[in-house]
């Protein structure tokens, strides 16, 4: 029997590399978004040369009911959860300063980002702990911050203290699951060529040129996904709670 691999956001930019790269590895995959599923009928279709079991869900991982309805479905239909990837994630609809911000936007970054991951991993943390150990681990869970867990951008604060938020969930449950025989890894990307970065995308180039990454390139959502697919599976069972940064260096400090 396959694992099962559940990618929130899984249907597109960083979330769609990840699925793809799952199912390449022989995971059956649960894909979620918040869109409804005609939108995404056509990508997920493209899994099948994969030979593995797929499915998408309509979820909306800031409501709790869709959240609940969305694992019990998932459950039902693989029979359980074995590997968790937490990539759903917005930008604020508009920068703005830090002294501009409004709650509106911080209250809806916030809530889908950072407590939308929160109670989703809460969620399929339970339902793993119900599960046998395969292998040499019940389950793993990888959440998808950000550089901006760490560095500071004063026009989308609310992003900032979103993904950091995510670091300490990672740490937590990471504590909290080790005894149950369950993983849980961050991975911190840098800048990524999808939709959620087309409207910044020359301000990037700028930076890009003035030699603000060392390696000298957008990223890729395949440099992401391959970080996870090597997380998810059994080469690294010494580790829990910790992050690796897929930025191009971006994260070394210099003098
Ligand atoms: N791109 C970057 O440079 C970059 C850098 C660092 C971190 N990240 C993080 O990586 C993750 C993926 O980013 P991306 O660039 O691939 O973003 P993207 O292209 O904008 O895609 C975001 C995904 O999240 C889903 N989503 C948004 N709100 C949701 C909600 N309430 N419930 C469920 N799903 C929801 C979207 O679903 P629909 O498709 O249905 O709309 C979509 O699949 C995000 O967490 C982002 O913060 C991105």
């Amino acid at each position: 029997m396959n694992k099962t691999a559940i990618i929130t956001g899984g249907g597109r930019g960083i979330g769609w590399a990840i699925t793809e790269k799952l199912a390449q590895d022989g995971y059956d995959t649960a894909v979620l978004g918040s869109s409804d599923p005609a939108r995404y009928s056509k990508t997920i279709e493209q899994l099948e040369k994969y030979g593995i079991k797929y499915k998408y869900y309509k979820c909306d991982i800031g409501n709790r009911e869709s959240r609940e309805t969305t694992i019990r479905a998932v459950v039902r239909d693989f029979g359980g959860i074995h590997v968790l990837v937490n990539n759903a994630g917005v930008a604020p609809e508009k920068r703005m300063d830090l002294l501009e911000m409004t709650e509106e936007s911080y209250d809806r970054v916030v809530s889908i980002n950072a407590k939308g991951t929160l109670f989703f991993t809460q969620a399929v943390a339970r339902q793993m702990c119900t599960q046998e150990i395969i292998g040499s681990k019940r389950g793993t869970i990888i959440n998808i911050s950000s550089c901006s867990a760490e560095v500071v951008s004063r026009s989308r604060g609310e992003y900032c203290i979103s993904k950091a938020g995510i670091s300490m969930i990672t740490k937590l449950f990471a504590e909290r699951l080790a005894g149950d025989g369950i993983l849980v890894h961050e991975v911190r990307p840098g800048i990524i060529s999808t939709d959620m970065t087309s409207a910044v995308k020359d301000k990037y180039d700028r930076l890009i040129r003035e030699g603000c990454f060392p390696i000298a390139r957008w990223g890729k959502p395949e440099d992401v996904a391959n970080a996870v697919s090597a997380l998810a599976g059994d080469g690294f069972l010494y580790t829990t709670g910790n992050y690796i940064d897929i930025d191009g260096g971006y994260h070394i400090k210099t003098l």
